[in-house]
């Protein structure tokens, strides 16, 4: 069987069988604590017997006549019972052991599998997705997957282990009253099989509802400055009680139908029992040799542990159809191989020259609404391209292609000639260092922020904050570059946490350097500076700009004017200035607003 059909075999699997496969390796300690189970479940099954033997040998029949024979049986009896439960608490605890750390392995492996699916998605399946639902799969999902095990492998096991044992016990004590005790059993299936339609409907909906609210509060952090200042959150609470309402709702469901499960299974239990004494009295009156109260005792005790394990699988099938809708969930992020980015370790990976070309590119986040159309451009080594034009024009678009964040439907990007797709994605990444237009920065210090676990030593990245001049606040903060930057960055100014990401990308020294808008939000005297060390950092590199502010980008080989996804114009700062057209109204536009 070749790779791709196991894959195939794989995603054909229904989400029990894939659990279930997560265990094989474990099958040899799964089997040792099976056979844990099957002692302690003995030792506890051996517990009725010990009561029968007492009360028919020993009370009802006043023992044997010889005194001394009776006291030492009696003990030996007594401290059989003792060894019994000494046997099923050690096997027990062993068994659990055994079973939580297998139960966390497996997590640990899933959640990992996870993370890497996430990472490796592509970006517009990532929007698509959403980072609620996404952060379910890894935390909620995951977690439920806790309660599969830990339910399926200490408890169904040793409930199937042990109902097994009781049904023997009770056909080797006595057929007749063994039936009549087990006539609850297609009732209790019956009440089950009712139930799980309604319960498997109602986890979905619950766990769709975790992930919007998982979404929700996330989103309302992250924005929780315009929740302020337009006063809106008092609106947001409502949103999310609206959410939350929905969710009690589905709980109550769940709640409800536990609340009369259980009940129920009482009143088949106590009929059982009743079935069973009821039986063993006619049974007396016509068999006139069964007159053994002691297995009487023993059976409605079997009785009593017969309907334990049941009505714990009874709850625990609720637990298993909640966590099944969560496994069926990770397994669908986990099979979607098709559309993820792979690492090609026979791809091409060259150290860059840094040749761009854009040939005929059409591209559209969906369908067919080009946001580029027929662009077509050449960079070479060394030189300095600018893209301008109005909010939406598709400047960032052009440098996402260029990392191959999405793929081209029309045409072809090549870098030194070679398509994007070719390339071996690492090699791609890493040669082209992007400021991009959302500057996003990591809890960790601001060395950690610029090195981003690369091997870049403290010297060099102190050159590179030199170069973007991020210096001259950096050397000011307790710790310098140790200093602990926190979440987002939010302790940081957008001028501050731009130079750190313009240093960042300095740091691991590109080929070609993109800066999406980087200096937009630095004060004319940082800009400045900036524009002195982008000189100096650009020498011999290519670079790519899309800047609103013109003037840093007169100096450039080639300005390309966008609008609506076409290059409308072209040359330079001095060619399309002579030639009047868009460029040159633009650059008028900025001047009188100077
Ligand atoms: N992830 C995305 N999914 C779908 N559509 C997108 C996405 N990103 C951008 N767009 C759309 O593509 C078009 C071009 O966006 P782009 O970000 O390239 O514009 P831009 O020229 O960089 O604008 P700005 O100057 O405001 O940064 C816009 O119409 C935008 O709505
Ligand atoms: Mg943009």
């Amino acid at each position: 069987m070749t790779k791709n059909d196991k894959k195939q075999q794989s995603k054909r699997r229904s989400p029990a069988m894939w659990l279930v496969g997560l265990m094989k390796p474990y099958a040899h300690k799964i089997l040792f604590s099976t056979l844990l189970i099957v002692l302690a479940n003995l030792a506890d099954l051996t517990k009725p017997r010990i009561y029968a033997i007492i009360i028919d040998d020993f009370l009802k029949n006043g023992g044997n006549p010889d005194g001394n024979f009776i006291t030492s049986s009696l003990t030996n009896l007594g401290i059989s019972y003792f060894a019994v439960i000494f046997v099923s608490a050690v096997c027990s605890l062993w068994q659990s052991r055994i079973i939580t750390r297998i139960c966390q392995k497996i997590l640990h492996e899933t959640r990992m599998k996870l993370f890497d699916r996430i990472h490796r998605m592509k970006l517009k399946d990532l929007d698509e997705m959403g980072s609620g639902r996404l952060l379910t799969r890894a935390t909620n999902d995951v977690e439920a997957l806790d309660e599969f095990y830990g339910d399926v492998l200490s408890g169904l096991f040793r409930d199937v282990i042990l109902l097994a044992g009781i049904i023997y016990m009770m056909l080797s004590m006595n057929v007749r009253l063994a039936l009549a005790g087990f006539a609850a059993l297609p009732v209790i299936a019956a009440i089950t099989l009712l139930c799980r339609g309604a319960l498997k409907r109602n986890f979905t909906k619950m766990k769709a509802i975790i992930g919007k609210i998982n979404g929700f509060i996330a989103e309302s952090l992250s924005g929780i400055c315009v929740i302020r200042s337009f006063s809106r959150e008092k609106e947001k609470c409502e949103q999310l009680y609206k959410l939350d309402r929905d969710y009690r709702k589905t709980t109550m469901f769940q709640v409800l139908i536990n609340g009369i499960m259980r009940p129920i299974m009482e009143v088949v239990n106590s009929a059982a029992i009743v079935l069973v004494l009821i039986s063993g009295f006619r049974l007396a009156g016509i068999d006139t040799s069964f007159a053994e109260a002691g297995v009487l005792v023993a059976m409605t005790t079997y009785i009593k542990q017969f309907f334990q394990p049941i009505n714990d699988l009874a709850e625990k099938y609720n637990t298993v159809q909640s966590s099944l809708v969560s496994a069926d969930r990770i397994k669908t992020l986990l099979d979607r191989d098709g559309d993820l980015e792979y690492e090609d370790e026979s791809a091409y990976a060259a150290p860059m020259r840094g040749d761009i070309e854009f040939r005929n590119v059409y591209f559209a986040y969906s369908g067919e609404d080009w946001v580029l159309k027929n662009v077509t451009f050449h960079v070479k080594p060394g030189e300095r391209a600018a893209f301008v034009g109005a909010t939406g024009a598709g400047k960032t678009t052009i440098i996402s292609l260029l990392s191959r964040f999405y793929t081209v439907q029309r045409g072809e990007i090549l870098i030194d000639g070679v398509n994007v797709n070719d390339w071996r994605l690492s090699s791609l990444r890493s040669q082209i260092g992007v400021v991009l237009q959302d500057v996003f920065l990591f809890v960790g210090t601001i060395g950690d922020n610029v090195r981003i676990h690369a091997p870049i030593s403290d010297a060099e990245v102190e050159e590179a904050l030199r170069v973007s001049r991020a210096d001259t606040f950096v050397s000011r903060l307790p710790g310098g570059i140790n200093h602990m930057v926190s979440e987002r960055g939010a302790t940081f100014s957008t001028g501050e946490r731009q130079l750190i990401s313009f240093a960042r990308a300095i740091a691991h020294k590109p080929a070609i350097l993109v800066l999406d808008e980087a200096t937009a939000n630095i004060d004319s005297g940082t800009e400045a500076l900036i524009q002195e060390s982008i000189n100096t950092i650009s020498q011999g590199k290519t670079a790519v700009f899309i800047a609103h502010r013109l003037s840093t980008i007169q100096n450039s080989d080639c300005i390309y004017y966008l609008e609506h996804g076409e290059i409308k114009e072209q040359g330079t700062h001095d060619a399309l200035m002579r030639k009047n057209g868009l460029y040159a109204a633009l650059v008028r536009a900025g001047d009188e607003q100077k």
